[in-house]
């Protein structure tokens, strides 16, 4: 299973490392590969270092350690070419209220040398990629959250990049907006384009993502497809919620049920209780009886299998969104 990555390498990360003026160091030791034409998602939370890696990427920040390549190109030796081949979406967007989305477009094939005529057709060829033909000639300042998103798309589009870096597609935007993004991403994926994007949304990493890498306090603690992430946790999840004035019992029953047989992992939060099983038809009564027992009242029981969200919990040590 899985994309195998003989051949040719798109995005080649090896060791990489990142310490900011003042000692931060954003990213440490990171390591994947992308394989040509993959969607692959670099999945963390807030700070996890996810846009470092990125912006080492697109050749603006210089690595501390460590070596990135783009179709074969070193972001620090070669950036001039690396900057020919690639297209970057920003997670902060760089909206002019006063200008329509054509004139964003045409500004930006200007600063790529573009000729006229070719530039009025890439740019067109663009608005009709991210279905923005209709709302061109609109200033943006009229756009909506989802509109504003798609020009942001369009204007990393004009070099008519071979690989595609985007910071957080989706990010703040309703349900019907973000549908709307994939569906562009995975029509540009159909054109052979290599995306990365950014995200701490699960649903994106797990349903528009081939590969994904989760990465927490900047390093990556998995990588792989969803669903390798998803079974390599061998087992189900049972979650336990516990009435809010038993908070004092979580601790006891998390040790009680850690030893437990058939009881692989137990990670508690607050009056909620994940367990990770091998078997939930032998594992359940066991573990509703250590609760009978320490007479813990239960407000709710879920058993699923495992989702991206357990997935994360697992090797980050920590859900991505505390609750
Ligand atoms: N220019 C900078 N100078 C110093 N520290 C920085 C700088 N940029 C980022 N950092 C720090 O590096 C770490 C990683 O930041 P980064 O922006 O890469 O995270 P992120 O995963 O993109 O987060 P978010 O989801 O919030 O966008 C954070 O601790 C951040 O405060
Ligand atoms: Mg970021």
């Amino acid at each position: 299973m899985g994309l195998t990555l003989s051949g040719s390498v798109a995005i080649e990360v090896a060791h990489l490392s990142k310490t900011y003026e003042g000692n931060v160091t954003a990213v440490e030791d990171i390591t994947f590969q992308v394989a040509p034409g993959e969607v692959f998602g670099l999945l963390g939370p807030n700070g996890a270092g996810k846009t470092t890696t990125l912006r080492v990427l697109i050749t603006v920040l210089r690595p501390s350690g460590g070596t990135a390549r783009v179709l074969g190109l070193d972001v620090v030796e070669q950036a001039t070419q690396v900057r020919q081949i690639i297209g970057y979406v920003p997670q902060e967007r760089a909206i002019d209220r006063f200008l329509t989305g054509r004139e964003h477009l045409q500004l930006l094939a200007s600063l790529y040398h573009l000729p006229k005529d070719r530039a009025a057709a890439r740019i067109d060829e663009v608005l009709r990629l991210v279905s923005l033909e209709n709302k061109a000639d609109e200033v943006a300042r009229n756009y909506s959250g989802g509109m504003k998103r798609k020009l942001d798309i369009a204007c990393g589009l004009i070099p008519d990049p071979k690989v595609l870096f985007m910071d957080e597609p989706t990010l703040g935007l309703d349900v019907q907006s973000r549908l709307k993004i994939w569906e562009h991403i995975r029509e540009l994926k159909a054109r052979g384009i290599t995306i990365m994007v950014t995200t701490n949304y699960l649903d994106e990493a797990d349903q528009l993502c081939d590969r994904i890498a989760i990465i927490d306090g900047g390093r990556v603690k998995a990588i792989g497809t969803p669903n390798e992430l998803k079974s390599g946790l061998g087992g189900d999840v049972v979650t336990l919620t516990l009435a809010p004035g038993d908070l004092d019992k979580v601790e006891g029953l998390a040790q009680a049920l850690k030893a437990q047989e058939g009881v692989r992992a137990v990670s508690a939060n607050r009056n909620r209780l994940d367990i990770r099983v091998t078997s939930p038809e032998k594992t359940l009564p066991a573990i509703l009886a250590q609760v009978g027992a320490r007479q813990c009242r239960l407000e709710f029981v879920d058993y699923h299998r495992p989702r991206l969200d357990d997935v994360f919990l697992a090797h980050a040590g920590h859900r991505i969104q505390e609750d």
